[in-house]
């Protein structure tokens, strides 16, 4: 049998994982169907990529692309795929969790039934293992009845991370890509949506971690709001604004409960009540876009602090904007209450332009 099939694997920190899954996928292949394995490692603090470089008699030809200042699993996905020179490329975890032997099942599919597009499922057979609890499964199933009706689909699991295909159609659809969220699946198949391609799905086993912990935590169902708003709204609503705004919106809770709380628990005066209101919400706002809608870009130490005192400089040229845009509106005789909110808007988006571009720079 000829070498057919590239892996690719997308990792960070798996450093612990890397000569399990090779010896796995080398006893799962006894057709030698796999020609390469390629490996994407963000610089994992764990020294992942030298090791597989050190690797003195791997089964096969294990490729690593060292990626340095990039990060993301979507685009380490891109950039393996497009490594591949076979007719078939594989997807899956670097960690143990997907079952090489589920791997050779998806290729034997593709090659007898000519099937160019196999996604591994989940929630396909009866006996497999749903890891996922609390958030995450709530997470999955709300997003999976989601996910279907953009992608004009019946799938039960569109948001795996285990899939095969013909490495034509991939180099098809690349091109209009946005590899920037985790989902690389999603954003895969919503390109080929409207193509007469027929996407069959394979049950899986989906084991618990070798070693090692997801790098996927709930926090991540923000960027799958953001990847959604960008299909629905066809690419005009920003990145990341939806987190911005989640935000903003808590910092009004904490602006007011504080006012409160300093007006009528510690009597303080209204004006220094006010200030004390606003500046903690400044700060509230900052904390939390630097772990939640900016965390991959997070600060911390000396540039969180430089990042503050940049933020509050960045919400003081904001409010003047909005004041100077809402009072610009009101004179011009527009009505108190759609002036006040374009005020509010135009600060906002200013607020938010000049946080995501020069505060936690992309
Ligand atoms: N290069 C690179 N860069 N790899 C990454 C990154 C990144 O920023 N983030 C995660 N990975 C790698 C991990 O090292 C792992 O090999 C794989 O991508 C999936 O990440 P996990 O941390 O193992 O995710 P999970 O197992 O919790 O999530 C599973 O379910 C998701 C759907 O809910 C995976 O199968 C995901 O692929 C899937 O999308
Ligand atoms: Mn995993």
């Amino acid at each position: 049998m000829n070498p057919i099939l590239t892996v690719v694997l997308p990792a960070y920190n798996e450093r612990n994982n890397i000569d399990f899954l090779l010896q796995n996928l080398a006893k799962a292949d006894t057709n030698h169907q796999i020609k390469r394995v390629i490996y994407v490692d963000d610089d994992s603090p764990d020294g992942s990529s030298e090791y597989i470089k050190s690797l003195a008699n791997p089964p096969f030809e294990v490729l690593c692309i060292h990626r340095i200042g990039r990060q993301g699993l979507s685009s380490a996905v891109v950039e393996g795929v497009m490594l591949a020179d076979t007719d078939y490329v594989a997807v899956m975890d670097a960690d143990g969790q997907h079952e090489p032997d589920d791997l050779m099942g998806m290729l034997n599919l593709a090659l007898v039934d000519k099937a160019d597009f196999i996604v591994g499922s989940r929630f396909k057979a009866q006996d497999s293992l749903d890891n996922h609890t609390g958030m995450r499964h709530f997470i999955s199933k709300k997003g999976n009845a989601l996910c279907n009706f953009i992608l004009k689909r019946e799938l039960t699991d569109p948001l795996t991370g285990f899939f095969l295909f013909k490495r034509s159609i991939f180099l098809n659809a690349v091109r209009d890509m946005k590899p920037t969220g985790f989902k690389i699946l999603l954003e895969f198949l919503y390109r080929i949506r409207n193509n007469n391609i027929e996407v069959v799905e394979y049950p899986i086993q989906f084991r618990t971690r070798h070693e090692g912990e997801s790098k996927l935590d709930s926090k991540v169902l923000l960027e799958f709001i953001d990847q959604i708003l960008g299909f629905i709204t066809k690419g005009l609503f920003p990145e990341k604004l939806f987190g911005f705004l989640l935000v903003g919106a808590s910092g009004l809770v904490v602006h007011l409960g504080l006012l409160y709380a300093l007006l009528f628990i510690f009597g303080v005066s209204f004006n220094m009540a006010q200030s004390l209101a606003t500046l903690s919400s400044m700060i509230s706002n900052f904390s939390l876009n630097n772990v939640l809608t900016f965390r991959r870009n997070r600060l911390a130490g000396w540039k969180w602090l430089k990042g503050l005192i940049y933020f509050i400089a960045v919400c003081s040229i904001g409010a003047t904007a909005n004041v100077g845009a809402a009072a610009y509106l009101n004179g011009a005789g527009e009505s108190w209450w759609l002036s006040g909110l374009l005020g509010v808007l135009v600060g906002t988006i200013f607020n938010f332009v000049l946080s995501r571009f020069f505060i936690w720079k992309p």
